[in-house]
């Protein structure tokens, strides 16, 4: 955008999801509720540690940077404090990133078997939008797509990461929802692929709990996906953000994934197939670290070709946005991925986060029909993941924000942590009140 002078620039909205986090808490009505940023909330709705994250701080804690052997060990009476303080070292990192908290992450997304082939390159991002920002700014710079697809609608960062990083990429819808059905609209969704997209172009999939709409691809859905991207040599970004935290069942959620990997991208695959493979891979939700801003950015390329060229870009990527990632989330990660024990209360964490979005959804669902509320509410339960799209409607949310302190946001998506049982009847009132 052309200015003469600072004066000139235009004030910009502020993202959503953040602007209603800060207008809840200016809010001073005892019972405002909070279903707008996508944050996971205990039962009582306050921020929740997971156990095995909070096992990390009370294990010893290796005394050096993780490229080097420990050296020794605190114990845990100190090591509560340490990860912040003096007592481990603060030195950079190598610019991909943290080796062991790769190799574990890569693991996890893709299982230990797929994670160890060498057609994977991993490097650490600033969670899940730097890892977006990462593979937009790759894709503009060497793949030169003309455009890139984008599921209509979708998590609102996408569009701006993809305006501000790849400006002469044109950005195109793919048709997903269905507001008639409150369902996906895969016809729309397969046909627009088959039909608009060209040899190269960019398609952004969400692998699991689709963000704002909770409605997912069945495998067999899947299937169709993966054979217009290899028909049509088209490059997948796969944006996993929930994993684990979708179905409570980590391998469940990455199924996706798996599938394209193992039919598109394995050493038996046809070599010509699409033309790449990046996986955004937050670690915000399913490890409760939204601050720590804690994730991975993985790029497979066809079997036939070398990966050193493209891991060097990357890095290059890197070295100039950030120079080195972060260490303290990649630290609490890899401990609970590298150890059988607290791996294994990762896996109760994210069943207990997904056991209780899904029993909120029951208890709205029943809230809504007891109270009569008009039309069919089935939709609630039957989607998956952190959100609800409700189907209310820009005004109709703006009246629950205005008489009843209860945020959302505009488009009727609805972020179900911030339910709880003792606020469940009170905003299905409100949304009988505004129907
Ligand atoms: C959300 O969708 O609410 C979260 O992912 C937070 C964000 O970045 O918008």
């Amino acid at each position: 955008m052309a200015f003469t002078n600072l004066g000139d620039l235009p004030v910009l909205p502020q993202p959503e999801s953040f602007a209603l986090t800060a207008a809840y808490n200016e809010d001073s009505f005892p019972n405002k509720v909070n279903l707008g940023q996508g944050v996971y909330r205990d039962n009582n709705c306050q921020p929740w540690v997971l156990l095995s994250i909070r096992e990390v701080k009370s294990n010893p804690i290796p005394l050096t940077t993780p490229s080097n052997s420990p050296i020794s060990f605190l114990t845990p009476s100190q090591a509560e404090q340490t990860l912040h303080n003096q007592q481990v070292n603060h030195e950079y990192l190598p610019i991909p990133g943290h080796a062991k908290f790769l190799a574990k992450a890569r693991e996890l997304l893709f299982s230990p078997q797929i994670g160890s082939q060498d057609n994977i390159t991993s490097i650490q991002a600033v969670a899940g939008t730097g890892a977006n920002h990462l593979a937009a700014i790759f894709c503009a710079r060497n793949l030169r797509p003309k455009n890139v697809f984008i599921s209509d609608p979708t998590w609102d960062n996408h569009h701006l990461i993809w305006e501000i990083a790849a400006p002469n990429v044109t950005r195109k819808l793919y048709p997903y929802y269905d507001p008639s059905t409150r369902g996906l609209n895969f016809d729309g969704m397969l046909s627009e692929l088959e039909n608009s997209a060209e040899e190269n172009d960019v398609v952004i999939l969400h692998a699991c709990a689709h963000n704002p709409t909770g409605i997912d691809l069945m495998q067999d859905q899947w299937k169709k996906i993966a054979d217009v991207v290899a028909r049509k040599k088209l490059f997948v970004v796969f944006d996993c953000a929930y994993q684990g935290f979708a179905s409570g069942d980590a391998d469940a959620d990455a199924w996706a994934i798996r599938y394209f990997y193992t039919t598109l991208f394995a050493k038996s695959s046809s070599p010509t197939g699409p033309a790449g493979m990046f996986v955004c891979q937050s670690l915000s939700k399913n490890f409760g670290l939204y601050g720590e801003r804690i994730g991975a950015l993985h790029l497979v390329t066809p079997p036939s070709l070398p990966t050193q060229g493209a891991k060097a870009h990357l890095v290059q990527l890197v070295r100039a946005e950030i120079s080195c990632p972060s260490l303290f989330g990649a630290r609490l990660v890899h401990t609970v991925l590298d150890s059988a024990e607290l791996f294994s209360k990762w896996q109760d964490d994210v069943k207990t986060m997904a056991h209780r979005i899904k029993g909120v959804r029951a208890l709205l669902k029943s809230e809504l029909e007891k109270l009569g509320a008009q039309g069919d509410w089935s939709h609630i339960e039957q989607q998956i993941g952190m959100f609800s799209f409700t189907g209310l409607s820009s005004a109709q949310v703006r009246q629950l924000r205005e008489r009843h302190h209860i945020y959302m946001l505009s488009n009727g998506r609805m972020s179900l942590s911030g339910l709880n049982e003792g606020n469940v009847a009170y905003v299905a009132q409100a949304i009988k009140d505004v129907l």
